[in-house]
């Protein structure tokens, strides 16, 4: 990877960006991220991951970080910094508790968090959109906190490294007989011509992508119901989709191998998917 990166306040060439070895982040996973959508060189929804990232900030306690509206300005610099003033991009900022001898308890009061903003094109794929993808189902073994955005994503890297080794692009996954989310995504279902999605609590990421659907699903007059799918009504739905900042809405056609429905997108799934595009793209046609 190359193009240009900020860290701690320097803007810099991604090689030469460099933590240290004590950095809690390295250390602990001890720190919140946010992916973010851009359309020519502008950011989707900035406001909401503000929220976020400032809820994830408290909820880990990390403290002195710069104010996430700046980070957005961070964020769009960077975007013109590498040329990605047109089109499709996606903006990736982490935040961790800073450097410090490795010890568990938070370290001394005062200690600067690291902050590192960076951004990459973003290519929505129109094939996974348009013909679906696989997905298999996994238990749910994260933590009880997977409302905050944290870099301790081991969880789900392992999950979606099994999806991948079972030819599929996600892991459904599965607490207490409930369809949670997604390894990388919210899921939503259709189920009797209504969306279905688990409610918002602290077994989810609140998706940005996610509350965009449900409003989009409201100016549509399609109902949403947040109450789980059971994984046993996993092959009773009608549609179901994966959504996120790099997912969009992405029809799931075969879980475990079986097909949901007749194994092709659904109505729904394309009205939205088709909506969230011209949506991103309105946005950022606002003036600012
Ligand atoms: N992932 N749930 C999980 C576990 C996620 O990791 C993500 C996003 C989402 C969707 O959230 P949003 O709509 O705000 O992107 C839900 C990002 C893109 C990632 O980790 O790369």
């Amino acid at each position: 990877m190359s193009g240009r990166v900020y860290l701690n306040g320097k803007y810099l060439p991604r090689e030469e960006a460099r933590v240290s070895v004590d950095d809690r982040g390295f250390n602990f996973g001890d720190g919140v991220y946010e992916v973010i959508r851009a359309f020519d060189g502008r950011v989707f929804q900035a406001e909401a991951h503000n929220r976020r990232l400032e809820r994830s900030l408290a909820g880990l306690e990390i403290t002195g970080a710069p104010p996430a509206a700046d980070l957005q300005a961070v964020g769009e610099r960077l975007l013109e910094e590498n040329d990605f003033l047109d089109g499709h991009a996606t903006i990736y900022m982490q935040i961790t508790r800073g450097t410090a001898p490795r010890k568990h308890q938070f370290p001394a009061a005062g200690t600067l968090p690291n902050v590192f903003v960076s951004c990459a094109r973003f290519t929505p794929s129109a094939e996974q959109h348009e013909k679906g993808m696989a997905a298999i189902t996994l238990p749910d073994i994260r933590w009880a906190r997977c409302d905050l955005k944290t870099i301790s994503l081991l969880p789900n890297a392992i999950a979606k490294q099994r999806a991948v080794e079972a030819g599929a692009f996600e892991a459904v996954l599965i607490r207490d007989g409930a369809v949670t989310e997604g390894a990388h995504s919210n899921l939503f279902a259709v189920v009797d011509g209504e969306l279905r999605t688990f409610p918002r609590c602290n077994y989810i990421l609140p998706g940005i992508t996610r509350d965009v659907l449900i409003e989009i699903a409201g100016e549509m007059g399609i109902p949403v119901d947040e109450t789980p799918v059971l994984a046993g009504e996993l092959f009773q739905v009608e549609e179901l989709f994966a959504c996120g900042t790099t997912t969009d809405v992405t029809p799931l056609v075969r879980v475990d191998g079986k097909p949901i429905a007749d194994g092709a997108p659904g109505p729904i799934s394309r009205r939205l998917y088709a909506a969230l595009l011209e949506r991103i793209t309105a946005e950022a046609a606002v003036p600012a």
